[in-house]
């Protein structure tokens, strides 16, 4: 079954309660915290997930853009994090390998981010230990961008290896997922698809969301 993780990114953050029941049929909140060093753009961070942790019973998929993550992912965890996830390319492979074992330490789930211009291959380290693998299909930093559709083929890599060597680990990919570029997502064997502007700028929310799972 395909998850639908719909992003808040994209939600009215004067309303993020009304916003967030509004995603009730879906499976994750996508949870999108930049620092404005690791991407260009300032978002959300702990206090706000500690708001939304009350507002639904959906897990929390807190997906960090920031510089040196294990700083700070126990307290995502604490805040009511459920699955975080960390870029490969925020910190040094020993400063990877401290935030997942701090994840997993608080009892939750990790998982780890790749750029595009990122090869797959950067995931082979930590590709047995993490719970979810999310290949960016846009520069992060910003919603409402063009899905990268050259992305698809780290996305089947992945997907044979998650196969062979941690089955339970989910797929997910992130940027520019609507009604249309979600098939090839599917097709190419991502089981998760986070969507911001596909999800929050349509009308029938709910019908949205049944659409995306392909
Ligand atoms: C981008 C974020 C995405 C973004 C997706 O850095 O990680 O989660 O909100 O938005 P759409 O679906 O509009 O591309
Ligand atoms: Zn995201």
């Amino acid at each position: 079954m395909i998850k639908i993780a719909p992003s808040i990114l994209s939600a009215d953050f004067a309303n993020l309660e009304r916003d967030i029941g509004r995603i009730s049929t879906a499976d994750y909140v996508h949870v999108d915290v930049m620092d404005g060093m690791f991407v260009p753009n300032i978002t959300i961070g702990i206090p706000v997930v500690r708001c939304i942790r009350p507002t639904t019973t959906l897990p929390l998929d807190v997906h960090l853009m920031i510089v040196k993550p294990a700083r700070y992912v126990e307290e995502f965890c604490d805040a009511g994090a459920d699955i975080v996830t960390v870029h490969v390319e925020s910190d040094t492979p020993e400063g990877i390998q401290s935030a997942i074992d701090k994840i997993h330490a608080k009892g939750k789930r990790a998982g780890i981010v790749l750029k595009p211009a990122t090869p797959a291959q950067a995931a082979e380290p930590f590709l047995e230990q993490v719970e979810m693998v999310l290949v960016m299909t846009v520069e992060p930093g910003f919603g409402g961008q063009k899905f990268m559709a050259d992305q698809m083929d780290k996305v089947r890599t992945l997907r044979e290896w998650i196969d062979q060597r941690n089955p339970g680990c989910e797929l997910e990919v992130d940027g520019g997922v609507d009604p249309e570029t979600c098939k090839v997502c599917i097709e190419a064997g991502a089981n998760v698809l986070v969507a911001g502007s596909a999800v929050y700028k349509a009308a029938d929310i709910p019908a949205r969301i049944a659409q995306l799972r392909g």
